[in-house]
């Protein structure tokens, strides 16, 4: 049978990126395409692909839609507050130096949020942090950052981490150091191992139900035992013994 346009171009984009969009809800994801293709002028999936491989602006483009960059500094602030004074007291009595994992991390808000969190509690961690996506990594990297990304944060977090830089704010080097940034693909590339506490918030509504089954999983096999899994607001997981979890908190998981 022949496949149809949007499986060719899933072909294409795999073949040429290791990304399987197979995997991402796929109504939610062909109409973010669909969207860009027309505007971009082509009557084909197959065709915006073709180009794709000769244009690299508009491959980049296309990588920018596909993956969702939102972010901000303490997201849900009340979900980081369980985090800092019920889940870290408990997780830092075990360890010299904690193990912290931000999965799917965009422009860096979040790991950058659990590096100020650590300086604030005294507690030693190496912080390391991933996204699929390598434009959003040197934005991350960079550590500079519009006024709304900070609505949430603490305000003496924000005068004590933050310089006014023009209309917006960079974050402190001493912060930024303690984070270290790595391209990931968390469908694909193998896990880190004995992480502490891994904080994946915000990526997994974007993915099939098979596909987010099979992340639990591999999270849980990389966090110690008595480790933390943090996920977003949207994305309670409604099995969690299934994976060797149980429910700490609300959004939280402890590995058993
Ligand atoms: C909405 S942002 C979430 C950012 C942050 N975790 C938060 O909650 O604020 C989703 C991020 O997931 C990344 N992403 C999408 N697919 C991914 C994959 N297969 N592996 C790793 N990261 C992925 C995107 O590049 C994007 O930066």
């Amino acid at each position: 049978m022949l496949k149809d346009d949007y499986q060719m171009f899933t072909v294409m984009i795999k073949d040429k990126t290791g990304i399987d969009l197979n995997q991402y809800k796929e109504a939610q994801m062909k109409r973010r395409l669909l969207s860009l293709r027309e505007k971009r002028g082509f009557a084909t999936f197959s065709d915006y692909g073709k180009e794709m491989g000769l244009q690299n602006d508009l491959f980049e483009e296309f990588l920018d839609r596909m993956t969702i960059n939102v972010s901000e500094f303490y997201r849900n602030p009340e979900r980081w507050d369980v985090l800092k004074n019920k889940i870290l007291p408990v997780i830092k009595e075990k360890k010299n130096v904690l193990k912290i994992w931000s999965a799917a991390c965009s422009t860096g808000e979040e790991p950058y949020t659990l590096s100020m969190m650590m300086k604030e509690t005294r507690t030693k961690a190496r912080i390391t942090a991933t996204d699929i996506d390598d434009t959003i990594l040197k934005r991350a990297k960079r550590g500079a950052y519009p006024e709304r990304s900070l609505k949430e944060l603490p305000l003496e977090w924000k005068d004590r981490y933050f310089q006014k830089d023009g209309p917006g704010y960079e974050i402190d080097q001493k912060v930024k150091t303690a984070v270290s940034f790595n391209k990931h693909n968390l469908l694909k590339d193998a896990y880190p191992k004995e992480m502490d506490l891994i904080v994946c918030r915000n990526v997994l509504i974007y993915f099939t139900e098979e596909a987010k089954q099979s992340i639990y999983q591999r999270l849980a096999d990389s966090l110690v035992s008595g480790g933390i899994l943090f996920v977003g607001s949207t994305e309670q997981i409604f099995n969690p013994s299934e994976y060797g979890f149980e429910a700490e908190d609300t959004f939280f998981y402890r590995k058993q």
